[in-house]
Parts: structure tokens; C-alpha cells; sequence
């Protein structure tokens, strides 16, 4: 039976009754000066330990994919908030790749759209937080989710009996190796334009059931990016190869890259060859993390100076990778407490923290404990289960958070994320330019109750 409740955590001694009730591991400190400690990584120096994760905001303009104004609003103030480091959400490097229709996209066109992108993201930093920050961004191809122009066209990396099911792809033919090659060019030429545009690194997005995250499971598929280890990997150690090589050397090369694609064997990625029924809402796999380490190694072997990590298919098991108390509108609710979702998320990334302690290791997946957060983040980074604490839903909700923690040692619990997955509902209609509709009630109120409508309008001409 479900154990789900919601968040009803008042202080840290709630949170200790509640991880001890479940026989559940977190570390918690008070010493939240570690947070606000210096991290020197690619020549720079993050100004703390906070950073903005990768948040898509469906805010850019439809026909160029160049930044919009509620974009531009969003990075100044994710920069005016405090973090050190921001990494600028998923940009589709081919129009076929994008999420929808206003997902960003990198053109030769729109640089100096992003240009002033990252110029107002850094004046922000410094006159709002008295800082300079580091702004990283995520390159991407949606494969399996891909919806140009708001019209679903899916691309696929291998043949998975069960995805292809759930999503009605059974008849579609994986992509083909000339079609990963170009791919790779157009990664490649992407990511020379975001160095023009002024990002201090670029990251080669493989996590979230994405293409190159799927490829990373492509045990099933022939010819040179299938099969083997060294196939299945190569088109994103390729690409992070000819980024390094093309790439001015003040800009850095890292990944956002899955430790868990959960498909049963052989489909999967960081799922071990025998696998075992899962419980409610789970599929067949048993957690193996030896290929997921073993390509972090090899990455900070070839000079990436920094991982962030994520897991799950958010369309699938949305509780693994952002644990939360309300589900998107017809989803069931998560099948198990949110602090177990948020428990495992952390004891993962310590796993692959350890897995190479002297690479800065980014965590993500912490908005669930609101107010009670910054003692986890602190007792995390004590321990040594991550160097960097990321935020996503938090920065939609309460950009200043970080501000708030390290000058006042707290979070305000009315401006904490509610883990409600409105955000995510505006990104799902397909329709509202994206943010947080409960904290930031006047922008995005309206852009939601639009996408609403629109959605079910969709609904009921199917
Ligand atoms: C609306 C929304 C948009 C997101 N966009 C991205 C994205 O562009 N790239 C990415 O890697 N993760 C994306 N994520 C995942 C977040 O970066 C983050 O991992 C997740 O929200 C869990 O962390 P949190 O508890 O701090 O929110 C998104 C999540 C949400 C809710
Ligand atoms: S809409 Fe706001 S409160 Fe709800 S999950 Fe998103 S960021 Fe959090």
C-alpha cells in the first residue's frame, strides 16, 4: 500500500522523527557557513556553494528561439538571488530536438539574444548579490519528447518494448548513425555560439530519458553508437571531445548526465542485469551504478571539472526525480512518501560523489523539505555526499532563498516551493510561458489558467 502524505515536517525534529519512523538516512547541520564557502573549479571562483539548476521556462520566442522577456526576467533573478553558480535550462540544438514550441533553441541568429542574456544575468549577479556569478547551459535534443512547434514528432535512440508502448512508438524506427554524426555537429557548432554568447561552460545534457541520455541504455541498437559500453557512450564522449578541442579554452565542458535510466534490462541505464519486480508504479529494474561511475571517471579524466546529476523519466516516475505532494492533472499521486524520493535521490549522488570526491558533484531534488532544507544541504555537503547544492523548483518559487539562507540563516516557509507541479503542469499544456503560479502568482497565474484551457480544449477534440 501507498505510504504517500504530504509535507507536514514543522522543524528539524519533525524531519529526525520522520527519517528515523522509515529507518531513512539524511545527514543535518547547522553549520550552514559551509554553504556559503568559496569552490574553486575551471578557473573560477564560485562565489558559494548554491546553484541554480537547469529550470526549462517555455518562455522563448516561437519562431526565432531566442530568449523572451519573461526569460530574461527569470535569469536576473535567479542571479540576483545569491547562487554562485547558474546553469541555464535545456537549449535545443536542432529545431526537430525541441521540446515545444517555446523551448530555446541556439541559432547563428539569436546570439545576441543570448548575448544579453548572459550580459543581464551577470550585471544582476553583481548588482543584486554584490558577486560575479558563473553561468553554465545546457544543450539539448528531446529524442522521445520531442514537440516542434508544439506538434509531437518523436525521435528515438533504440527499439524499448516498454516505452514504445506507454508512448505509442512502437512503429518508429531509431534514429539513424548519419543522423547522430550531424547531431553531433550541431551539439558541437552549439556550443561554440553559447562560448560567443558569454557562458562560462557548456553542458552536454544526457539525463531525463532525453536522446543522448537514451543512447547511454542502447544495448539493443546496432552500428557505432549501440551495444558495447564504448558504443553506447561514445556519441556523448565524442561530442564533450570536439567541445574541448573547439571550444575557446576560457569556456569548460561539463554534463547533466542520468545515473538511472529505469527500463529493465536490457534497456536501462545504471540497472543492473538481473533485475527484480519494483514495487507500485515501478518497473523491473534492480539500481547498479558501475557504468554511470565509471563514465563520470572517464569524463573528469578528459577534463570535465564538474557533474550534475538527475535520474528517472520524469513523464514515468516524476517522484524520483523531483519528489513532490501534488502530481500533474490526472496522474496519480506518488507512490511513496516524498522524503523517501528525496532520501534516494541524496544517497545516489553520495554514491557517485564518492565514486570521484575530488570532482565538484552537484545534487538536485531537495525543494520537498522547504524551510527545512538548508540543515540538509549543510549536513550533505559536511558528509561529503555532494560538493554543490542545486535548486530548481526553489528558484522558481523563491529566487532569493539563498540570499535569505546565507545572511539570515534561513528560509522564509511562505515563499518555500509547495512541490504542487504546477510549473511543470504550464510545461506539459504545452501553451503558458512557464514559472512558479503560487509564489509568483501574478505572471504566471494567467499563463497557467491559459495553458488550462488550451490543454482541454486539446482533450476534447481527441
Ligand atoms: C518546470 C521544470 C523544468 C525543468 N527543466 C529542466 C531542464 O531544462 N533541464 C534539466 O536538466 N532539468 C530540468 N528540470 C529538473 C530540475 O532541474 C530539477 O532537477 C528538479 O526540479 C528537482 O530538483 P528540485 O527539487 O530542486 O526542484 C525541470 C524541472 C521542472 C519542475
Ligand atoms: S509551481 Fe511553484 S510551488 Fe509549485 S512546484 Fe513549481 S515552483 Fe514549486
Amino acid at each position: 500500500m501507498s505510504d504517500f502524505k504530504r509535507f507536514d515536517l514543522k522543524n528539524l525534529d519533525d524531519l529526525r522523527a520522520a527519517l528515523d519512523q522509515r529507518g531513512l538516512e539524511l545527514p543535518i547541520s547547522n553549520n550552514l557557513a559551509i554553504l556559503g564557502e568559496k569552490v574553486v573549479l575551471a578557473g573560477r571562483t564560485l562565489a558559494n556553494r548554491f546553484v541554480v539548476q537547469p529550470m526549462e521556462g517555455v518562455d522563448g520566442d516561437p519562431v526565432t528561439g531566442a530568449p523572451g522577456e519573461l526569460t530574461l526576467r527569470r535569469y536576473r533573478r535567479f542571479a540576483g538571488g545569491g547562487s554562485g553558480l547558474i546553469w541555464a535550462e535545456s537549449l535545443a540544438v536542432v529545431p526537430e530536438g525541441a521540446s515545444g514550441a517555446r523551448q530555446l533553441r541556439v541559432t547563428r541568429e539569436n546570439l545576441d539574444a543570448y548575448k544579453r542574456l548572459v550580459d543581464a544575468t551577470r550585471q544582476s549577479a553583481l548588482d543584486e548579490a554584490g558577486h560575479a556569478v558563473t553561468c553554465v547551459v545546457q544543450l539539448t535534443h528531446s529524442g522521445r519528447y520531442s514537440r516542434p512547434g508544439g506538434v509531437v514528432t518523436p525521435l528515438k535512440a533504440q527499439d524499448n518494448p516498454e516505452l514504445d508502448r506507454a508512448l505509442g512508438m512502437e512503429d518508429l524506427k531509431p534514429v539513424s548513425d548519419d543522423y547522430l554524426m550531424r547531431l553531433q555537429d550541431a551539439f558541437v557548432d552549439s556550443a561554440c555560439l553559447m562560448a560567443q554568447a558569454g557562458f562560462d561552460g557548456i553542458d552536454m545534457k544526457a539525463v531525463h530519458g532525453y536522446l543522448v541520455a537514451e543512447l547511454l541504455g542502447a544495448r539493443q541498437r546496432e552500428g557505432r553508437f549501440g551495444g558495447s559500453y564504448e558504443n553506447r557512450t561514445r556519441f556523448l564522449r565524442e561530442c564533450v571531445q570536439r567541445m574541448m578541442e573547439e571550444l575557446p579554452p576560457s569556456c569548460f565542458v561539463t554534463t547533466r548526465t542520468t545515473v538511472l535510466e529505469p527500463s529493465p534490462w536490457p534497456y536501462g541505464w545504471g540497472v543492473a542485469e538481473r533485475g527484480v519486480k519494483g514495487g507500485q508504479g515501478q518497473t523491473a529494474w534492480t539500481l547498479d551504478l558501475s557504468e554511470p561511475k565509471r563514465l563520470m571517471r572517464e569524463l573528469a579524466g578528459m577534463g570535465v571539472p564538474l557533474f550534475n546529476v538527475s535520474m528517472g523519466y520524469p513523464r514515468f516516475q516524476p517522484y524520483m526525480n523531483r519528489p513532490h505532494d501534488n502530481p500533474l492533472a490526472g496522474k496519480a499521486a506518488p507512490p511513496e512518501y516524498p522524503l523517501e524520493g528525496v532520501v534516494r535521490f541524496q544517497q545516489i549522488a553520495r554514491e557517485m560523489q564518492r565514486g570521484a570526491p575530488e570532482l565538484p558533484l552537484v545534487t538536485a531534488g531537495l525543494a520537498w523539505l522547504r524551510h527545512l532544507m538548508p540543515q540538509v544541504a549543510a549536513g550533505l555537503v559536511e558528509q561529503g555526499w555532494c560538493t554543490l547544492i542545486g535548486q530548481g523548483r526553489g528558484a522558481f518559487a523563491y529566487p532569493n532563498s539563498v540570499r535569505d539562507i546565507l545572511e539570515k540563516g534561513l528560509m522564509n516557509p511562505r515563499k518555500c516551493c509547495i512541490t504542487c507541479s504546477l510549473c511543470s503542469q504550464i510545461m506539459a499544456d504545452g501553451l503558458g510561458r512557464g514559472g512558479c503560479p503560487v509564489r509568483d502568482k501574478d505572471i504566471y497565474g494567467p499563463e497557467l489558467v491559459k495553458g488550462r484551457a488550451w490543454a482541454k480544449q486539446q482533450e476534447e477534440k481527441r
